[in-house]
């Protein structure tokens, strides 16, 4: 069969990033251009700058990832821009550009979800994972767990009510004075304290949802109230509790559908915490193998969107060239 080569194509946030990717696992371009610097002394992303900077950086990302993968536009069989969910302005720069380039290569447009980019950046570390798994998303903008049932059909078991768990990580960053984006900062103070402050949890009695702005809530506070608290040990109690919720619901999933495979994904997903924790569970449930993708591939991509876009294309989910972008969009 012949090689299917995708143009992914990630704008949703605040890093512009272009992938090209063989049969959906094979990376052979990554190139992301993030904002972060940007961005960081605002103390978050703010929208209207993301737009302007991802129209400035999507024609010079897109070439250097053809150029990268050693290939021209005609190599290119399938566009694959995400198209939602995500900020409006930002999404509908990537989508606008892979539409006019579908239009003027005369190659098929494929939307991509943002949150299946997510999960498929685990194929592309495991070349053998298949569905049916079940994958916990913990990023920037959602926490959800999910139940792949095949590369294109997912059922939604558990979300959170409120905050997503990345939003409350940069919160919790930005009180105690680490900064933007603040997930990575707080899992590196995290590792010089102990977790020896309570903070409460919150779980839903028959329900696999999630709550994460009682404990951030809490922190606040508790820094507030503390001036000399050690911020080291906030940062590592914070973890460990948004971490023991994850797993319990966890847990609880795996019971539920007896799945053997689990998968993270989503920025969070990068936590070192979060990753021993999960792996772990290969400990407590016979049979069970856990998968996360490569760091590098676990905050926003164009490879995962790239290989979203091959399952989708492969299934016959093509475009046209009136696609929107979909802010709200849910998987
Ligand atoms: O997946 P992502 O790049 O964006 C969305 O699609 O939402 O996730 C970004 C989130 C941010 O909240 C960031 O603080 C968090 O991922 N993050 C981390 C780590 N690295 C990134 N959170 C905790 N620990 C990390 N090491």
């Amino acid at each position: 069969m012949k090689d299917i080569l995708v143009l992914g194509i990630e704008s949703s946030c605040d890093e512009t990033s272009v992938s090209v990717v063989k049969n959906g696992r094979e990376i052979l371009s990554n190139v992301i251009d993030t904002q972060i610097p940007i961005h960081e002394k605002y103390g978050g992303v703010v929208p209207e700058i993301a737009s302007r900077n991802h129209i400035e950086a999507i024609t010079r990302v897109t070439k250097k990832a053809l150029e990268d993968a050693n290939v021209e536009f005609k190599d290119i069989d399938v566009i694959a821009p995400t198209y939602g969910p995500g900020l409006v302005g930002a999404l509908l720069v990537g989508l606008s550009y892979g539409k006019a380039l579908s239009y003027a290569l005369n190659k098929p447009l494929v939307g991509v979800n943002h949150i299946q980019g997510h999960i498929a950046a685990n194929y592309i570390t495991h070349k053998d994972l298949k569905p049916p798994f079940l994958c916990v998303l913990i990023s920037g903008g959602n926490t959800q767990i999910i139940n792949v049932q095949d590369y294109t059909f997912f059922d939604l078991l558990g979300k959170t009510r409120d905050d997503a768990i990345g939003e409350a990580f940069d919160k919790i960053a930005r009180v105690v004075g680490l900064g933007y984006p603040g997930g990575p900062k707080v899992d590196k103070l995290a590792k010089e304290g102990t977790a020896n402050i309570k903070l409460p949890k919150t779980h839903f009695e028959n329900s696999l949802d999630f709550s994460f702005s009682g404990i951030k809530t809490a922190v606040i506070n508790t820094n507030h109230n503390n001036p000399n608290i050690k911020k080291a040990d906030l940062c590592a109690s914070f973890e460990k509790a948004v971490t023991e919720v994850l797993i319990e619901n966890t847990k609880q999933a795996i019971k539920e559908t007896n799945t053997t495979q689990i998968a993270i994904a989503g920025g969070v997903s990068a936590n070192s915490y979060i990753r021993n924790a999960f792996l772990n569970l290969e400990n407590e449930f016979n049979n069970l193998k856990v998968y996360m993708p490569d760091l590098k591939l676990c905050t926003d991509n164009g490879a995962m969107i790239a290989s979203a876009g091959y399952y989708n294309f492969i299934n016959g989910n093509i475009n046209n060239l009136d696609l929107n972008a979909v802010p709200n969009l849910k998987i």
